[in-house]
């Protein structure tokens, strides 16, 4: 993997239509379908939302209630998860909320949480890989009216949903990669569906919303020349302060946005280089952590137009206190397993009471690289190993990556939803860990339930 020829416009995901019906809820229409994509060089069999690959950007204001019909037009049934989304059990599309293929699912809640870049993907028990390799995934932005950073939609805030793929002969290679521990690892980024991107910038600063949509491979995201940028979001939300740093690592699941200054008539490279993995040169060789990766050339126009500073104050964010936690629990991931045991869609591992804050405690105890995913909260990270949280951890996060053998605590309120019959999902974002078993299940249920 080397360097790429960027030949191709990058493509911006479209803003999806919704309309507002007679009670003022906003509808989304999505449908899920097999088609074919060319990635940029060659055309091959994918699947896409309203579209032959990804998905359109859904995007809502805080305080909205959303419908989405969401269609599945695929010969076989999927679902829909709304990756860092607040909302109630049986709204989450988990495995849990299976759509028979011919059938719409109509999930619909109120967006309650800070601006943020969200995700939407399957979650179907066992397949949650292939469909989102095949190409079933797109973002979801949410909006609260706070925010003085670059926010034109495709003209100085770009979605970036980067993937890698390995193609074979007019097809996307599905087959789990020869080193077989995280499945795909591909040869070849692909950005909002696009391979070799370039993008035309015509402000003198450009916000990139990264999303790690890739099954299994870590990046870590720096410009090519290794000039600084300004760190402005993770996952779920604006951090407190911008933070200036030259790389973003993200595992798959992670979003960071980042703030990054241009000047006239310059390219600049957006880069993958070398992860921080902590597990040695063995371990990097089975997840790609030495490769070096372009992403997305970036081409300012000869004359820029002048965006406002970023500002020094971001957020608010209250901290969450450990001392307040009513339940602390450990969760060890190992060999496609948590604590041991592999997914059981009948068994419930941890039940949650509404209302309370708990500290959980994630250790990876295998020498590969995993990350942690927990739905319906956003977390705040309290510790990576003995030390408090780096500057990019210290805002809410939905997906944490986990070195080996380090511990990584973190504090959530389960707040406003319970459902004693319906669990939410922990897991692994590696997709193929996800799918072999490295997930359990939470439910939350009302205080003396
Ligand atoms: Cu992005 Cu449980 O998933
Ligand atoms: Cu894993």
């Amino acid at each position: 993997t080397g360097e790429v020829a960027f030949a191709n416009r990058l493509a911006i995901p479209p803003l999806a239509q919704s309309r507002l019906d007679e009670r003022g809820r906003r509808i989304f229409e999505l449908t899920a379908e097999e088609s074919s994509h060319d990635f940029g060089g060659q055309r091959v069999p994918t699947w896409g939302f309203n579209g032959e690959y990804l998905g359109p950007t859904l995007r809502a204001n805080r305080g909205e209630q959303v419908v989405v019909n969401v269609h599945n037009g695929l010969a076989e049934p999927t679902t829909v998860h709304w990756h860092g989304m607040h909302l109630p059990a049986t709204m989450d599309g988990g495995p849990h909320q299976p759509i028979p293929p011919g059938q719409t699912w109509s999930p619909t809640w109120k967006i309650d949480q800070p601006a943020a870049t969200l995700w939407y993907h399957p979650h179907p028990h066992g397949e949650t890989a292939q469909h989102v390799y095949r190409g079933l995934a797109g973002m979801f932005l949410l909006d609260d009216g706070q925010t003085a950073l670059p926010s034109t939609y495709g003209v100085d805030d770009i979605p970036l949903i980067v993937q890698d793929k390995q193609f074979d002969d007019g097809r996307l290679d599905e087959s789990k990669s020869v080193l077989g521990d995280v499945g795909v690892l591909g040869d070849t980024i692909a950005v909002n569906g696009v391979t070799g991107p370039y993008l035309e910038v015509s402000t003198s600063l450009v916000r990139l919303r990264l999303l790690n949509a890739s099954n299994a491979r870590v990046y870590r995201f720096g410009l090519a020349d290794d000039r600084d940028f300004q760190l402005v979001a993770t996952d779920g939300g604006l951090l407190e302060t911008p933070f200036t740093t030259n790389g973003i690592q993200l595992a798959p699941g992670e979003r960071a946005e980042i703030v990054v200054g241009l000047r006239a008539g310059e390219t600049a490279v957006l880069r993958s280089g070398p992860q921080d993995l902590g597990i040695g040169a063995l371990g990097d060789r089975f997840v790609g952590g030495h490769d070096r990766l372009d992403i997305l050339q970036l081409r300012a126009a000869p004359t820029l137009a002048p965006s406002a500073p970023v500002p020094g104050k971001l957020a608010e964010i209250a901290r969450l206190d450990p001392k307040q936690a009513a339940q602390s629990r450990q969760f060890r991931v190992q060999a496609r397993t948590i604590n041991g045991r592999k997914m059981d869609m009948s068994r419930v591992d941890a039940t949650v009471v509404k209302g309370t804050t708990e500290l959980w405690t994630l250790t990876n105890n295998d020498g590969t690289p995993h990350s942690f995913h927990l739905h319906d909260v956003q977390f705040q990270v309290v510790k990576v190993g003995g030390s408090g949280p780096p500057p990019q951890l210290r805002g809410w996060k939905d997906t944490v990556f986990l070195r080996t053998g380090e511990p990584v605590q973190v504090i959530a309120r389960f707040a406003d939803y319970s459902d004693p019959n319906t669990p939410y999902m922990f897991h692994c974002h590696v997709l193929l860990h996800e799918d072999e078993g490295m997930m359990g299940q939470f439910v939350v249920v009302e205080p003396g339930q």
